[in-house]
């Protein structure tokens, strides 16, 4: 009763406006801990009316309520997955998680580059630990499909042992993993996206997958700086394995978008509005490459209209997590409600009609290109 009333007021848009603001004031570290315990404490506001049938979508066997999902990142310790499926996410990833906890690097190591709306991260993968986290998920009904992002430990001596651990670890209560090979901030990581390391990779981690009771879908997760090139390469290499799909992008290192901009100087991967057309561009590309292969999209979302370019670009469904910080929640819903309308608009029942509809554009850098 008592938290129903609380959810009503925060739904006021005066509240959502004042409690964006404070939490923009904040030391970015310090409002994403805010935002943590106030969805543990179930202080933000749950979803009111089911989605739409038009946007239900199917992603490799998951029957997802909509195409929207929470990015890797914000939820590392699976601390609050469930809260984040009441308030309307069709399905949420926790992590990344490294086989043993690790601090990250020091702090700050979080920053806004506030007039371009842009986030940049040298977390270097904080996280608790495989223990920590499968305790937390174990038995839970998270609402939403539910996807663990695994990842390797800084000092691991061998990286690819560590995401086959993942695998062992989570199959038996993820939905869907990520190996996430493409964060800036582990030296080295991004370098298993190279031929024989990738195909190495994911030989082991999609060897261990096949031992697991039950199959879960296993998705790779790409850096955005990659030329053609090396995107011929990475689609050469999962043509021949059962990878279930991609995830384009994780952050970029590039600083083209923020140049001269407050903060632009600090290392780490740069995501938010800045990384959108960038992160658009890459996944388009890539869909040319893979033919039907499921794709999530992810990078620079931050209104209706874009969550439906990356949707048109040719993702079968979208993940957010930096807009968040500059929208406030109720940007899902406003993302929820624009992409319902476009299917209506182009007289579609469901919204995957509109899917890989403009890849060609995109793919040579979208529109005014
Ligand atoms: C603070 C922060 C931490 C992140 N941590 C992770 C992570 O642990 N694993 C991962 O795969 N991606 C991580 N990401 C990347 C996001 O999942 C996403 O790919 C990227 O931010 C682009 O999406 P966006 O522009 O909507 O934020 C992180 C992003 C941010 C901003």
């Amino acid at each position: 009763m008592i938290r129903s009333r609380i959810s009503a007021l925060l739904r006021m848009p005066a509240v959502q406006s004042l409690s964006r603001d404070v939490l923009l004031k904040m030391d970015p570290e310090t409002a994403h801990g805010a935002a943590i315990a106030a969805l543990r404490l179930g202080l933000t506001p749950g979803q009111e009316i089911p989605d739409p049938p038009a946007l239900r979508t199917a992603l490799c066997g998951l029957d997802l309520a909509n195409p929207v999902g929470m990015a890797a990142g914000f939820d590392k310790n699976a601390e609050v997955p469930k809260a984040l499926a009441q308030m309307g996410f069709g399905f949420v990833e926790v992590g990344t998680v490294t086989p043993r906890p690790q601090e990250g690097n020091p702090k700050p190591r979080l920053f806004r580059v506030g007039p371009a709306e842009g986030v940049i991260n040298r977390m270097g993968f904080n996280n608790e630990g495989h223990e920590a986290v499968l305790a937390r998920l174990r038995g839970l009904r998270v609402g939403a499909a539910l996807g663990v992002n695994i990842g390797a430990n800084k000092d691991s001596d061998d990286f690819v042992a560590d995401y086959v651990a993942g695998v062992k670890r989570f199959a038996p209560v993820a939905d869907y993993l990520t190996a996430n090979i493409s964060s800036p901030n582990t030296p080295g990581l991004r370098n298993l996206q190279a031929d024989e390391a990738l195909r190495r990779l994911l030989g082991e981690v999609l060897a261990e997958r096949a031992r697991a009771k039950v199959r879960v879908p296993v998705f790779l997760k790409i850096a955005p700086d990659l030329d053609e090139a090396a995107l011929d390469g990475i689609a050469a290499v999962i043509a021949a394995t059962d990878l279930d799909g991609l995830i384009i992008s994780n952050t970029t290192i590039g600083r083209e978008a923020v140049a001269g901009l407050e903060n632009a100087g600090e290392a780490g991967g740069l995501s938010g509005k800045p990384l959108f057309s960038l992160a658009t561009r890459r996944l388009a590309q890539m869909r040319q490459r893979v033919g039907d292969l499921p794709i999530i999209g992810v990078g620079g979302i931050h209104s209706p209209e874009t969550a439906l370019a990356k949707l048109e670009a040719g993702a079968n469904a979208i993940q957010l997590y930096s807009a968040l910080v500059f929208g406030g929640f109720d940007l899902l819903d406003r993302i929820k409600r624009g992409l319902a309308a476009a299917a209506r608009t182009a007289g579609a029942s469901n919204i995957s009609a509109l899917v890989g509809s403009r890849t060609q554009e995109w793919a040579r850098g979208g529109p005014g290109a």
